[in-house]
């Protein structure tokens, strides 16, 4: 369980020899981690894959110093959505985690909420995933945000998997004026293409058979992008989705930075899809440049 102990330079001078470390509260968070420079952090609400563990390699190109922190956030989470049964396997992913060469892990308890400044996210999140999930991103910034104050990092890495998730977090801390530098990691999938995600594990076999038909019409439309109007590549896509029941909820071709439609003749395009495959949605993704 225990990986090789790391060295660090304390800015008094001192080396000192760490292994993982678990942080459970904001005010031990600010007492280990102020010896700490170059860090950069991974947020998760756990249950983790090879998707989440790239970020940490990511982490460790840019910071000399990795945390992760696990949340299942409420605040994101709308009244009838998958709170209660969303995946917690809190042994596992500290095991991963510590693997995976990170150094600290914030765990923080339900008292992070209490007394919390609520956010609004940037208009951008009425978009896409916004409009069956109207609050969603809401939760996700004020507790990102709320992550930030208390770890202080240098960078912080998000997946391009939740692309509006990364582009909302992106704009709401350049507004408001915070340092950290945030990075996009590339989407981890499956062998069969299914974009690795905590959700998949809760698909009936049976569902799971057909999920992989997402990442097939994105790169379907991605291959055919110079050759038809994106209207007729979006019907197709749809016409090919019904053969197996399957209805997106969205399924469009977009401006990366806006997430308005895309021009017919732009090179750079997001191609974005959600999926609700039995109770599980599901979201993918592919970015052209
Ligand atoms: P969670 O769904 O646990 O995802 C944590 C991070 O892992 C996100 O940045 C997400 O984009 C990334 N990720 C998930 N699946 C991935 C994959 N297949 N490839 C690459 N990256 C992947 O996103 C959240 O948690 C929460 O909203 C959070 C930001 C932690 C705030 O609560």
């Amino acid at each position: 369980m225990l990986k090789v102990l790391k060295q660090k330079n304390s800015h008094q001078g001192l080396i000192l020899f760490i292994k993982m470390e678990i942080i459970n509260n904001e005010n031990q968070a600010k007492e280990v981690l102020k010896d700490f420079s170059d860090t950069a952090l991974v947020p998760t609400m756990g249950n983790l894959h090879s998707g989440h563990l790239s970020l940490v390699d990511k982490a460790k190109e840019v910071g000399k110093t990795i945390i992760a922190s696990i949340y299942v956030n409420p605040l994101q989470f709308g009244i009838n959505e998958d709170f209660d049964s969303y995946p917690r396997t809190l042994h596992d992913d500290l095991s991963k985690l510590e693997q995976a060469g990170c150094d600290f892990v914030f765990c923080p308890s339900e008292n992070i909420l209490q007394n919390i400044q609520k956010y609004k996210a940037p208009d951008i999140s009425k978009k896409l995933c916004g409009k069956s999930r109207p609050t969603h991103f809401d939760g996700v910034v004020t507790i990102v945000r709320k992550l930030f104050e208390v770890l202080n990092p240098n960078y912080a890495v998000f997946g391009l998997k939740d692309y509006q998730q990364f582009l909302i977090i992106k704009k709401f801390f350049k507004e408001h004026n915070f340092q950290i530098k945030i990075l996009g990691s590339p989407i981890i999938r499956e062998e069969d293409g299914l974009a690795m995600s905590s959700r998949n594990n809760l698909l009936t076999p049976e569902d799971r058979k057909i999920a992989p038909r997402i990442y097939e019409q994105l790169t379907s439309i991605r291959n055919n992008i110079n050759n038809k109007t994106h209207n007729e590549l979006i019907v197709n896509s749809i016409e090919a989705f019904k053969e197996d029941d399957i209805f997106p909820e969205y399924l469009s071709i977009l401006n990366p930075e806006t997430l308005e439609d895309a021009g017919e003749n732009d090179e750079s395009v997001l191609i974005a899809i959600a999926v609700k495959l039995g109770n599980v949605r599901l979201i993918d993704n592919i970015l052209v440049n």
